[in-house]
């Protein structure tokens, strides 16, 4: 199992979150808005407070974030 972090929890973000979940990843997630982290956390992710957080916790970082532009923010 792999720890894997999930920068953007928005409708895409979600939906590879639970699927990490349901494989046994371990699974670190960040979102702009903390609100949208509830549901995984109750699912065994574990939530810290910035993007730079979430990066060094994982092997592998997925950024799900709606365009280029909010990527680089
Ligand atoms: N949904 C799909 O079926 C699907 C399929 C294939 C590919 N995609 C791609 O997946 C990506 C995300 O799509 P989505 O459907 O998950 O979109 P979404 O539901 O609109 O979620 C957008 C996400 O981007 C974040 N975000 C937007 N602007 C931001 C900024 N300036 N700084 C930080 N975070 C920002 C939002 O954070 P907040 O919650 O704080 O607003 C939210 O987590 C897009 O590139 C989309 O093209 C989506």
């Amino acid at each position: 199992m792999a720890n894997i972090s999930i920068l953007g929890l928005g409708a895409m973000g979600q939906a590879l979150a639970t699927r990490f979940l349901q494989q046994g990843h371990r699974l670190t997630v960040w979102n702009r808005t903390p609100d949208k982290a509830v549901p995984l956390l109750a699912k065994g992710a574990r939530e810290v407070k910035s993007a730079k957080d979430a990066i060094a916790a994982s092997d592998v970082t997925v950024m799900c974030v709606l365009d280029y532009a909010a990527s680089q923010r």
